[in-house]
């Protein structure tokens, strides 16, 4: 593929993930998460399992209406049906985007407490070529950023963009859109002020970042939380509040060039992250880029609690996730109503 036609291609993709009335289902959830996730309900995490409770949520009739692209852990990629069907082809059957999530978690940063460093540089450009052959046309890579009086350190905030940079490049030239996702984690008592600061000070790092190693902002999406107080901050702002942070800090980090920014639920409960999707399309409408959902929690909880890993509750499951993902979509266009 010559560089232009691969660049113009992939551009066209991250274009289509933020398309209007449509988001991105994060289904990536690592073995640990997806334990965590199961062992309420009782739920075994075995592969069967897994990927009996990912083909629920890929085959549910219509979510290609509403979820533009679904985002896969390292094992569902390989995983089939139970008609044999590649779970991979059964979203590409609903004509949504398959997408790979590629670091590989996080580890404590030597010599900085309570920071995190994301692993999976070694041999990426490998497994991101065997990504694109079974059939991914995005990935994500997430890094974590701890928020409390002294945290998080310059030099943490440096090294997780550039990794995040380092892996964009590799997408890139692969042929992968690059999501790159720098989390600044909800834990802790700290403001909405100074989440604020925090995670504008983390984007523009990383679009600083990018810019260095020579990556493409036309052909790339960020994955950001929404600007939100620490969940053991007393101060509780209202959604207006949220939404007039998140949208101040976006415009004035996110260069227009790239084509969209997409929320991470990050432990808000459903309803929540709905309404404060909604708020924020209604006033970033006039910005630049595109924006819309990336969410894991937010679109599956309920349909998860319904399931129960039971075969007797998968309609009504989907039925409940269809709901989620039409409610988000009607958000993203910020037309959303508890009715
Ligand atoms: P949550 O929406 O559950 O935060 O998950 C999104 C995600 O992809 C985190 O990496």
């Amino acid at each position: 593929m010559d560089p232009q036609s691969g660049l113009d291609s992939m551009k066209a993709t991250a274009i289509a993930l933020v398309a209007t009335g449509k988001g991105i289902l994060a289904a990536d959830e690592s073995l640990p998460t997806i334990g965590k996730r199961f062992a309420p309900l009782g739920i075994e995490s075995n592969p069967e399992n897994r990927r009996a409770y990912r083909e629920l949520l890929f085959e549910t009739r219509g979510l290609g209406e509403f979820i533009s692209g679904a985002i896969l852990f390292d094992e569902t990629i390989h995983q089939t049906d139970a008609a044999g069907v590649s779970l991979s082809e059964a979203l590409t059957r609903q004509g949504i985007i398959v997408g790979i999530k590629v670091d590989q978690g996080t580890v404590a940063f030597p010599g900085f407490e309570g920071e995190k460093l994301s692993e999976g540089l070694d041999g990426l450009r490998e497994r991101l070529a065997t990504y694109r052959g079974l059939g991914a046309r995005f990935a994500k890579w997430r890094t974590v950023t701890q928020i409390d009086d002294c945290l998080p350190s310059s030099i943490s905030i440096a090294q997780n963009a550039r990794t995040l940079a380092l892996y964009a490049a590799l997408c890139q030239e692969a042929g992968l859109v690059p999501i790159v996702e720098p989390e600044v984690l909800m834990d802790g008592k700290h403001s909405l002020a100074r989440c604020e600061e925090v995670t504008s000070a983390v984007i523009n790092a990383v679009i600083a970042a990018l810019l260095e190693h020579r990556v493409a902002l036309e052909a790339t999406l960020l994955k950001t939380g929404m600007v939100l107080p620490g969940e053991g901050c007393s101060d509780k702002p209202g959604v207006e509040a949220v939404a007039q942070a998140t949208i101040r800090c976006l415009e004035r980090v996110v260069p227009p060039a790239l084509p969209g920014v997409v929320f991470l639920s990050g432990g808000q409960s459903e309803v929540d992250a709905t309404t404060r999707l909604n708020a924020i399309a209604k006033l970033g409408g006039g910005a630049a880029w595109r924006l819309t959902f990336s969410y894991g929690r937010a679109l599956q909880d309920s349909a998860l609690q319904t399931w129960r890993g039971s075969a007797e509750n998968v309609a009504a499951a989907q039925k409940v996730f269809l709901h989620r993902a039409r409610s988000n979509s009607l958000a993203m266009q910020g037309v959303y109503t508890h009715e």
